[in-house]
């Protein structure tokens, strides 16, 4: 739930700071004129989307663009679809049959590229497989994979058959991934025997065979066994291996002609309370908002070489690794690379060598490559560089003048792109061609009715800070939260009419949005989303803890960091020792992302008459600043 805090005044430096991007970026962009596509949109939204629409292949076309009933949206109205004859089969029917579809490059130094043509192969052996083991059209399947290409093959092979996949990042432990597999009731879980990281192997299905002990949905294991030597053992029946399946399943399989309105995935967010929450996002309006974004947002041009590091396991490696550019026919370059391994130059090192065009990356790295210095990257040659991306969380001046220079040379247009698991695409963001405004996102896309608004969801004036909401709903926008349909409505009637994105932004006297941070009890780390109720939980769990509260803190790198205040049952004596412990277990239980940085152990903990941890007034005090209204507290 957005629990709205209260608004707040910013006080602006409006430094008028400007980067204009060379002119031929809007001559030649598939955008052009910003603010003529956007008139053209405003004038008439569902011809926008509807055009749109028409560039891909459809079943059935639709009766309707957009069914709004508030706050549900159907779109694309009866048409059928299925987005994997939009990512393959189209390409495959085309000139880019034999274009690189995904270029991969492992730790190890394996590179493999799949076509078109051979991804298409491969992601039907694999839907036939699943559907050998008993998996069909709307069963949920659980992805908990390392980032090789055979994670996207099973991301597409069940949307090919209209299974619903649920990928679970390969960071999480065993009680997270336990609770994902639960809720989703998942029939199979796809995993690996390990993930490659920094030269090590950490056993995955360790982490996997644990979650399942109390996942009686679970029918089959399906584990790709990366290690030759000696390979894991397999219980025969419950367990198979992913190969094995794939050639079992025979060189035909038809894509499933799905609705619109049927689910296509889900994916676990986290919330303000301990249990996260399944984003569910369907066929038709997803596939059209993801690939309109991919190709202009990015400008992806039929040669580019287009790289984006995040995880598929997140909602940016689903629209913008696998469905978006795979829509657009583009070649999409994955690395299993950590930034840092061998050495702080590999992911300049790989733009240099794979010729990258297109390089979509999350602020949280480019500050840890500030850090490390710019000797690194002037090592290598990243003129091939034509358009650099950020996402995640705010893009700081310091970081977006750093990227700019270092990375982009003066010449590459930034998109700092906002958007969230919810919104399923890019939301708000520069356009490319347009002016850049360090700290600022921009201004919504075409398509995007994005707005700063005071509680009550009028529009705050020029210069003046508020909620970060969207007006009208959005072809990709999620349609509900898995068995929780309640809290959907909540982000549709937190403030009235609109939709609150739980942020807090600073609209420019440019109209250019600024995004300072969540408003509710989520902390973004390193660009990812984690509840402090996620962290307090995994907390509580352990048996030396009677209470606990979590805040962010603002971290140079990581955007923000946890602390922990604890307090602890009797019998239990403060200690250092206890301290590691408990990190231990917030590590095993969520997984390493949640880790918190500091833990203090207290007596007592802020609290409303009725309860309720003031986290607000912990942080205060952190802080060293004015708690504000403390008229609810305790005492
Ligand atoms: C939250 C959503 C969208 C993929 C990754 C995160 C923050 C995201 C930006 C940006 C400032 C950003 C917001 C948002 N965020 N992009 N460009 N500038 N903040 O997806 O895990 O659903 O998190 O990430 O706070 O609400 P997510």
């Amino acid at each position: 739930m957005h629990e709205i805090k209260e608004s707040f005044d910013v006080k602006l430096a409006e430094d008028e700071k400007y980067y204009v991007p060379d002119e031929k970026y809007r001559r030649t962009s598939w955008i052009g004129d910003y603010q003529r596509r956007y008139d053209e949109f405003l004038a008439d939204p569902d011809a926008f989307w509807n055009d749109i629409a028409e560039e891909l292949d459809w079943v059935r076309h639709w009766d309707r663009v957009l069914e709004w009933n508030y706050p549900y949206a159907k779109w694309f109205v009866n048409a059928r679809l299925n987005i994997t004859s939009n990512c393959l089969d189209r390409h495959v029917a085309s000139d880019r049959r034999n274009k690189a579809a995904l270029i991969w490059r492992g730790e190890d130094g394996t590179e493999r590229v799949y076509t078109y043509q051979k991804l298409l192969t491969e992601v039907i052996h694999f839907a036939n497989g699943l559907k050998k083991v008993g998996v069909s059209k709307g069963d949920r399947v659980c992805i908990y994979m390392p980032m090789v290409p055979e994670q996207a093959i099973a991301m597409l092979a069940c949307a090919r058959i209209g299974a619903v996949h649920s990928v679970v990042f390969a960071g999480f432990g065993e009680t997270a991934l336990n609770m994902r597999i639960t809720d989703a009731q998942a029939k199979i879980v796809i995993t690996a025997d390990i993930s490659i990281r920094r030269g090590k192997a950490i056993p995955l299905i360790t982490i996997v065979k644990e979650a399942i002990l109390n996942a009686p949905s679970v029918e089959h294991l399906v584990i790709l066994r990366r290690r030759r030597e000696p390979p894991v053992e397999m219980r025969p029946d419950f367990e198979l291996d992913f190969y094995e399946l794939m050639r079992n399943g025979g060189a035909d399989c038809p894509p499933e002609a799905m609705d619109a309105e049927d689910p296509l995935f889900m994916l676990y967010t986290s919330g303000s309370t301990g249990t996260p929450k399944g984003v569910v996002h369907t066929c038709g309006g997803y596939m059209v908002g993801t690939y309109y974004t991919s190709k202009y947002v990015f400008d992806l041009k039929e040669n580019d070489i287009y790289w984006c590091t995040a995880d598929p396991g997140w909602i940016t490696g689903h629209s913008y690794i696998v469905y978006g550019p795979l829509i657009v026919g583009a070649t999409v370059f994955i690395s299993e690379m950590t930034l840092d391994y061998p050495d702080p130059g590999i992911w300049w090192r790989l733009i240099e060598e794979q010729r990258i065009n297109i390089f979509y990356t999350a602020p949280t790295a480019i500050r840890t490559f500030m850090k490390l210095g710019e000797a690194w990257p002037e090592k290598y040659d990243l003129s091939s560089l034509r358009i650099i991306g950020s996402v995640g969380e705010p893009l700081n001046p310091e970081a977006f003048e750093w990227y700019y220079h270092v990375i982009g040379k003066d010449r590459c247009p930034i998109v700092d792109t906002w958007w969230q698991t919810e919104t399923g695409m890019q939301m708000i963001t520069t356009m490319v061609g347009e002016p850049m405004r360090p700290g600022f996102v921009g201004k919504g896309i075409p398509g995007v009715v994005a707005d700063v608004v005071d509680k009550d969801g009028a529009s705050v004036p020029l210069g003046s800070g508020g909620f970060l909401v969207i007006r009208t709903p959005w072809p990709a926008m999620f349609r509900t939260i898995y068995n929780n349909d309640e809290r959907y409505r909540q982000y549709w009637e937190t403030i009235p009419g609109v939709y609150t994105a739980g942020d807090l932004a600073v609209k420019g006297t440019d109209g250019y949005i600024m995004v300072i941070g969540r408003s509710d009890d989520i902390i973004i780390i390193s660009g990812h989303n984690i509840g402090t109720a996620e962290v307090e939980s995994a907390l509580v769990s352990h048996q030396a803890v009677a209470e606990a509260a979590a805040i962010g803190k603002p971290d140079p790198l990581k955007g923000n960091s946890i602390k922990a205040f604890v307090i602890l049952r009797v019998g239990n004596a403060p200690s250092e020792k206890l301290k590691k412990d408990l990190m231990y277990h917030v590590r095993m239980t969520i997984g390493p992302i949640a880790v918190p940085q500091e833990i203090a152990f207290v007596e007592k903990l802020p609290k409303t008459r009725s309860g309720k941890i003031m986290r607000r007034v912990l942080k205060a005090q952190e802080m060293g600043v004015d708690p504000g209204d403390i008229s609810t507290l305790e005492e």
